[in-house]
């Protein structure tokens, strides 16, 4: 199919075939070193040191980190990665420059890695991502660029990418974040005309790539993925653009199940946990999941290396921030799984990207876990149990 038709699929079924797999660890383990710990409730009481992982697995979530092969391959970070999260996505190796770096040349290398892992520690993995106008091989842009890969050529290149990757992986991933990023941040959105893909082949290229990805694995979730759709912007104007664009496609008969809110945070800048709460829930009554896919919250550090906030608020508005994005989520039954981008700040993308910040991750350089660990592991503990009822004190006289 090049040009989009009338989609006779309708959305991609609820289950991928890994959803059989157990949410939680065998045996509750230390938050540092992932080793065996004493389990269970004390007496009834919430046990507030199980892993992330076991305490939202008891609602039903998956809690997830984005993985670098760093994290995989050194054994302490890899024992946290295990013990703590019950669902992964690569950082990066999935993404179109990292899987075909030239023509027909693939590298599945660090994908296969994800993947293994992840089965290994009974994780389910979220694909990302196919579609993004971000990290493409330099073949193809340049090859666009100059005018060697025409219009027609680039269509046959998308649907390859994608029917190749998906197949590749079918049954082993539970959601695909299939476009990612297409909207400006303006008011109002809208699909971003300069976009490299929209400026290459039109608007048509979300609903192809969505159906592309349903026909290669008819049991991945689906989803559109972006950031600034979540609370983050006052005007709401591009969760408005992205909340439209999604009623169109399911409209239109696109097999569309979900929308993840990517969740980057600075606490330089305002952000409203209720209209966060407030999009999750107008998403979901469009009969979509929703996502929290790339948790994280910056702040401004003393140097890349030791990470120390330069502002001692930040120490608070740090988990605090964290905490709120993650009650916003729980109160959201469709909310189906919650997603830190990395675990520690050491590999964190942060320093790289925002000149002065840092202390995104929910441990610190040194793999210590941090206060916005225990701000999360309280709110699933309270999640996955139920706040305790109060102790009664005082009975008023009738
Ligand atoms: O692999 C090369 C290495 O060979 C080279 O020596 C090094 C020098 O800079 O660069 C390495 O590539 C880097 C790559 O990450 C792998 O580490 C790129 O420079 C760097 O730009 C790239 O950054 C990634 C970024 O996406 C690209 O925009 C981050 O790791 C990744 O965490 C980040 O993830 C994105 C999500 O996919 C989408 N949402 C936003 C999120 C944060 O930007």
């Amino acid at each position: 199919m090049r040009r989009r038709t009338v989609l006779a699929a309708g959305a991609a079924g609820a289950a991928g075939a890994a959803a059989a797999l157990a949410g939680g660890t065998s045996a509750s383990a230390a938050v540092r070193s992932g080793a065996a710990s004493t389990t269970g409730d004390i007496a009834g009481h919430p046990d507030r040191t199980a892993p992330l992982r076991d305490l939202a697995a008891r609602i039903g979530l998956r809690f997830g980190t984005a993985l670098i092969p760093q994290d995989i391959e050194t054994p302490s970070y890899a024992a946290i990665a295990s013990s703590q999260f019950s669902v992964v996505t690569p950082g990066n190796g999935m993404k179109w420059q990292i899987v075909e770096p030239e023509p027909g040349v693939y590298d599945w290398s660090e994908a296969d890695q994800l993947v293994e892992f992840a089965a290994a520690n009974k994780q389910l993995v979220r694909g990302h991502t196919l579609v993004w106008h971000n990290q493409l091989p330099d073949w193809l842009t340049t090859g666009v660029a100059n005018g060697s890969i025409s219009t027609s050529q680039l269509w046959d290149l998308l649907h390859n990418h994608i029917t190749t990757e998906v197949s590749r992986y079918r049954g082993r991933i539970w959601q695909w974040d299939v476009c990612n990023e297409f909207f400006l941040d303006a008011d109002p959105s809208g699909l971003d005309p300069n976009n490299f893909w929209i400026a290459a082949l039109g608007p048509d290229v979300i609903p192809n790539a969505f159906q592309w990805a349903h026909e290669a694995d008819p049991d991945a979730l689906l989803f559109y993925n972006d950031y600034n759709i979540g609370g983050e912007d006052g005007t709401n104007a591009k969760s408005d653009a992205v909340y439209a664009y999604a009623q169109q496609l399911l409209g239109d008969g696109v097999p569309i199940d979900g929308i993840g809110n990517q969740g980057h945070l600075d606490t330089q800048y305002g952000w409203s946990p209720q209209l966060l709460q407030q999009d999750l829930v107008r998403y979901a009554g469009l009969g979509l999941k929703v996502a929290i896919t790339e948790a994280d919250v910056r702040t401004f550090v003393n140097n890349p290396t030791d990470q120390v906030p330069t502002d001692n608020l930040a120490l608070f508005a740090h988990p605090y921030e964290y905490s709120e994005m993650l009650k916003a989520a729980l109160t959201v039954p469709e909310l189906i799984s919650f997603t830190v981008w990395g675990f520690t700040d050491s590999d964190s993308w942060v320093p790289g990207t925002f000149a002065g910040e840092g202390y995104a991750g929910i441990y610190d350089v040194n793999q210590n876990p941090k206060a916005a660990y225990y701000s999360l592991q309280s709110d699933l503990a309270l999640a996955a149990y139920g706040a305790p009822r109060r102790i009664r004190t005082y009975t008023p006289r009738a």
